[in-house]
């Protein structure tokens, strides 16, 4: 079965390919810290069998919140908590990745100082962003570079950079949202600049025995927005310090979205040949037959399985146990399974 065999990437070694993808359970306080809920939240999704956890957009500065309740890694304090997480998704046989998340424009949390390439707000529900000056570029590159530090003291195995759904690393790559006129705006080059700061920025912190994985929106489904060409063409700007593409879409503009079943998997398909770099396919996906078809076919390297997971922590286990296979049912749970 495709579903079940490793994924070795760098030194790191999933013992299947069913992913749980980021998700903000805005679950935290205003501290950023680790609660019980998220031990309880990941280290069950990690016990029911899913190969690779990643954590829920953790936010670099307190400005790239989207809530108030997000959590964070923007200072040492916040280190012990997650550092928890990772021993207990790792200790139940997952591998254990992160997401690390500015929020720009879509950051909700009053007081703040709301920032983004340019002062336009998403809709008008939302706060207009203050234009990002050079110095602001700057610091936002070193708090990637210093939570990619407080990463690797946890202990996480994959790094996640999220480049998708609107939020700040988005925003500069869409035209649609930079408007800027200096070296971070314009042309293709200008708007990916950021982005490829951050990655060498991170790189020069997270080792290159570990994989390093970039989330992306394929489509703004909006005309002049990004879509499956231009993805294509940003992911061969930066792929070189990348591992593996993780294929998300929409977010950035209020825009209609078709949702079907696997509705994203074509792009993960086509970056996957295109750019030749190994992808996660993600969307509407909860059935084993659909994720084996995904695999078999070469769609894509890893499935995600976000509201799913979310439904039945259990997917793996339960999946496998209705088609008769012999899987590594925690000892606890034998009598279920046998
Ligand atoms: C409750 C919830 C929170 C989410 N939070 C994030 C997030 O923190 N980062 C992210 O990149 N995507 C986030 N997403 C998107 C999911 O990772 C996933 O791409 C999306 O749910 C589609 O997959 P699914 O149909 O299997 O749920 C979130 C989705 C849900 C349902």
């Amino acid at each position: 079965m495709k579903a079940l065999e490793v994924f070795k990437i760098k030194d790191v070694e999933l013992r299947n390919r069913i992913v749980m993808p980021p998700m903000c359970m805005y679950s935290s306080d205003d501290s950023g810290i680790v609660k019980d809920f998220h031990r309880l939240h990941y280290g069950a999704r990690a016990f029911g069998g899913t190969g690779l956890v990643i954590q829920e957009a953790t936010a670099v500065e307190s400005r790239g919140r989207i809530s108030d309740k997000d959590l964070g890694i923007w200072s040492d304090e916040h280190i012990d908590g997650l550092k928890e997480l990772v021993d207990m998704v790792k200790g139940y046989g997952a591998a254990s990745g992160i997401q690390l998340a500015h929020a720009g424009r879509k950051c909700a949390v009053s007081d703040e100082d709301i920032i983004g390439p340019s002062s336009l707000p998403y809709d008008d529900q939302y706060a207009v962003p203050r234009e990002m000056t050079l110095n602001d570029i700057k610091e936002i590159v070193q708090s990637f570079k210093k939570a990619a530090e407080r990463a690797l003291n946890a202990g996480y195995d994959l790094l996640e950079i999220h480049g998708a759904h609107g939020y700040l690393i988005h925003e500069f790559l869409s035209p649609l949202t930079n408007k800027r006129t200096d070296q971070y705006g314009g042309n293709l080059h200008n708007r990916v600049r950021l982005l490829s700061e951050v990655i060498d920025a991170v790189k020069e912190v997270w080792p290159e025995t570990k994989p390093l994985i970039l989330r992306v929106s394929a489509s703004d489904y909006t005309e002049g927005g990004i879509d499956a060409d231009m993805i294509c063409e940003i992911t061969d700007l930066v792929k070189d310090g990348l591992d593996i593409i993780h294929v998300s879409s929409g977010g950035l503009v209020p825009a209609e979205m078709e949702l079907y079943p696997g509705y994203q998997v074509r792009f993960a398909e086509r970056i996957k040949k295109e750019c030749n770099v190994p992808t996660i396919a993600v969307g509407l996906i909860d059935d084993l037959q659909m994720v084996e078809f995904i695999l078999g076919s070469e769609k894509a390297d890893l499935v995600a399985l976000g509201r799913e997971i979310l439904r039945n922590p259990n997917w793996v286990l339960n999946n496998l146990h209705r088609k008769g296979i012999k899987y590594r049912y925690p000892e606890q749970y034998f009598r279920a399974y046998r």
